[in-house]
């Protein structure tokens, strides 16, 4: 979608107008507007037809061609930039055939920040996934385009804020083009591919592949475990932006389970197939990657991806066997239908030894029981620095993404390191708390800094995403499938804007 600006008052298409509830009336400022349509909404607004509640839609069709969508804002009071942002969802969303393909949007008292989160709201709404659909007239390109009329003393910089928006939501889209690929076309080496042709496009970023027979000389005997049983062999892909610079950076690590049966400890039949979203942290990191590169963000940030099909198979990975990891570290695999934890133990591994991390965040579909405890409406958020999990449930407010703070606790480590046999075991010894307990796993394997009295362990975040990279019917900013969700978490958490 291109969303442009003017300055002017011409109204081309439809005019999108944002009310605010209990002040339903036509702007006096609004102009060139055909006379029966602005007739037409003083006739509606004026005997209070329209409420304009949150994110309510009305469409008015004057008889002399001109055509109007009227959307909610809600109360004065309450319409911050969620509520905009929220709108200019609505506003795509709702969008038919009657309204063409040109949107006038003129606001009434909004500023610059809510004139912003509006339009990236039309944005980040602005998407389907029909690559795998025939084209024909019943699903023609809807090429939506949108001019938004504002003070010419506002036009530049509420472009490049647009501009920058823009940007953001090429990133989030990407991950959800990667997120709803079919897992027959998304696998591990297939993703790699993917980033090897994206670093073309930009000078400062770089992927590098590990494969499989590296994988397996270096050790990462999680990765190995989880990826063999598959025919399609599992890789670890690096991305470095602005690797040139020097210092410490942030780091992003993302499970990539292309599509998870289980594995011998295989998973039921139902809603199997939901189960190629099962890389959404390794699309989150990309799509972070993509949208950072897009903006021109100069600093240095590296992430790391996870990828492996879990497959049942003679060659499979078995309940009982013991793994021994990158970090040297062995694991009792008690059920290999954990597997992203064995995935991210390397890949932790690796973020806090070959780099030099300010932090590190992982994004993982981890855990169903996540989603027993946030539904869709929250990602779980786990950090071992408690001012730095405020840093992040913080961002995810500013920009509209949940992500709830969840505990840490000792006696979840002490768990999941009781194994009689190895170091850790990747199961907990009940079900209950089953989120925090693979929190807790993956702890054991993020890596400590400095030596002798000054070590610590890396300042680093884990973000279970399994209710939130799909499903979630309250996401206003998207239709169906993957969402992209933390995408702009990141974003604002690594740029600060
Ligand atoms: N990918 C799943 C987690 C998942 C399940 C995400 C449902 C979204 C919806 C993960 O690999 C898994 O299977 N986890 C197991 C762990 C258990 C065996 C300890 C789970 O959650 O049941
Ligand atoms: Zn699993
Ligand atoms: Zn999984």
């Amino acid at each position: 979608m291109q969303v442009t600006i003017s300055s002017g008052n011409n109204i081309n298409g439809t005019l999108v107008l944002p009310l605010f509830e209990g002040e339903e009336t036509l702007p006096e400022i609004v102009e060139g507007i055909p006379s029966s349509l602005k007739a037409q909404i003083n006739r509606v607004l004026g005997d209070g037809d329209f409420k304009a509640k949150a994110n309510a839609t009305m469409t008015l069709v004057g008889t002399d061609g001109g055509k109007a969508m009227l959307v909610g804002l809600g109360k004065t009071e309450k319409a911050d930039v969620h509520a905009y942002r929220e709108a200019g969802a609505t506003v795509v969303a709702s969008c038919k055939k009657v309204h063409g393909n040109e949107l006038t949007v003129v606001f009434h008292g909004a500023d610059m920040a809510c004139m912003t989160s509006f339009a990236e709201g039309m944005m980040l709404r602005d998407y389907s996934y029909d690559l795998y659909k025939k084209k024909d007239d019943d699903h023609e390109d809807t090429n939506l385009s949108a001019r938004i009329n504002c003070d010419e003393g506002d036009a530049t910089a509420l472009s490049a804020a647009i501009d920058r928006a823009a940007s953001i939501v090429s990133g989030v889209h990407l991950s959800r083009d990667l997120g709803n690929c079919p897992p027959n076309d998304m696998y591990p080496m297939a993703f790699a591919e993917k980033a090897e042709r994206w670093a073309k496009e930009y000078d400062n970023a770089k992927v590098e592949v590990i494969d499989y027979e590296a994988a397996k000389r270096h050790g990462m005997g999680g990765l190995v475990a989880v990826g063999m049983g598959s025919s399609r062999k599992p890789c670890m892909v690096i991305f470095t932006l602005n690797g040139d610079q020097k210092g410490r950076h942030p780091m992003l690590v993302g499970k990539g389970i292309t599509f998870d049966t289980g594995g011998i400890s295989l998973k039921p039949g139902a809603n199997m197939d939901e189960m190629k979203y099962d890389m959404g942290g390794s699309a989150t990191v990309f799509g972070t990657m993509e949208a950072l590169a897009s903006i021109g963000y100069p600093g240095k940030v590296v992430a790391i991806t996870c990828m492996a099909e879990n497959m049942p198979a003679a060659n499979a990975q078995r309940p009982g066997d013991v793994i021994t990891t990158l970090s040297g570290k062995t694991i009792e695999v008690l059920n290999t239908d954990a597997e992203g934890r064995l995935v991210l133990s390397d890949g932790l591994w690796k973020a806090g030894t070959d780099y030099d991390p300010e932090y590190i965040v992982d994004f993982a579909t981890l855990t169903g029981a996540c989603v027993v405890a946030l539904g869709h409406e929250a990602t779980g958020l786990w950090s071992n620095d408690d001012d730095f999990r405020t840093r992040i449930h913080e961002a995810g407010n500013d920009v509209g993404e949940l992500a709830w703070p969840m505990p840490l606790l000792p006696a979840f480590e002490k768990e999941m390191t009781d194994s009689k046999i190895a170091d850790t075991r990747n199961l907990g010894a009940g079900r209950w708390g089953g989120a925090n307990t693979a929190a807790a796993f993956l702890k054991q394997f993020v890596p400590y800094r400095g030596e002798g009295d000054d070590t610590e362990q890396n300042n680093w975040a884990h973000m279970d995403i399994a209710g939130t990279y799909w499903g979630a019917k309250t996401n206003k900013m998207v239709g169906h499938g993957a969402t992209g969700i933390h995408v702009r978490t990141m974003v604002r958490l690594i740029t600060g804007e």
